[in-house]
């Protein structure tokens, strides 16, 4: 198995519109009350043999310091797609100047709350009823998530390239 890692290019909108609307039901993310339109960001696309096998979007914050993993999937899972996409966001943030990169997962995510640990990333906040509250504005966002957990809050993981100031 050959797996590799690059940008996202304009061939791969087919792609990410797929698998976007594989994971999260839409090109629309909602992530610390702020709607991303996923399909257009940058970020990066992992392919085994030459096909495509996950991906990873990302948004730079105002000014620079910190950007934020939109969304991160993959197509093989345990196969390290998933730590190999998360791994060029870091050095691309960290290339960047960024001091801290971070991302939210929904309360029902065990599965990815326990791999951004394994990855070495840190708990950072507990949105508590954030998902809620987007509900009201959105009310298509389903309110039943993985292992049938409601889905209402957001937990927050970070990683510093500088001191963690806490
Ligand atoms: C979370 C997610 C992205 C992880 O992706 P993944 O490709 O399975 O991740 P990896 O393969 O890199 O790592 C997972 C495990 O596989 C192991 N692994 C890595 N390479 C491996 C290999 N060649 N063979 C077997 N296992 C391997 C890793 O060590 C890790 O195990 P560990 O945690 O016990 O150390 C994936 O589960 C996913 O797409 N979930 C659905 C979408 C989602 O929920 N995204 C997160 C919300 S933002």
């Amino acid at each position: 198995m050959t797996l590799s890692v690059r940008p996202i290019e304009p061939r791969d909108l087919h792609e990410i519109r797929a698998e976007l609307h594989t994971h999260w039901h839409s090109n629309q993310i909602w992530s610390l009350g702020r709607c991303h339109q996923a399909d257009a960001l940058p970020g990066f696309v992992a392919e085994v043999n030459g096909a495509f096998a996950g991906l990873l979007t990302m948004n730079m914050d105002a000014g620079g310091w910190q950007c934020e993993v939109i969304t991160l999937s993959s197509r093989g899972l345990g196969a390290g797609i998933g730590a190999a996409l998360l791994k060029a966001a870091e050095d691309h943030a960290k290339a960047k100047g960024c001091r801290r990169i971070y991302l939210t997962t929904t309360n029902d995510n065990s599965k990815a709350i326990r791999f951004y640990q394994r990855q070495g990333w840190r708990f950072a906040a507990l949105h508590k009823g954030i998902v809620d509250r987007v509900r009201k504005l959105i009310p298509d966002l389903p309110l039943l998530g993985l292992d049938g957990i409601q889905v209402r809050d957001e937990i927050e993981f970070e990683r510093w390239f500088t001191d963690d100031p806490s």
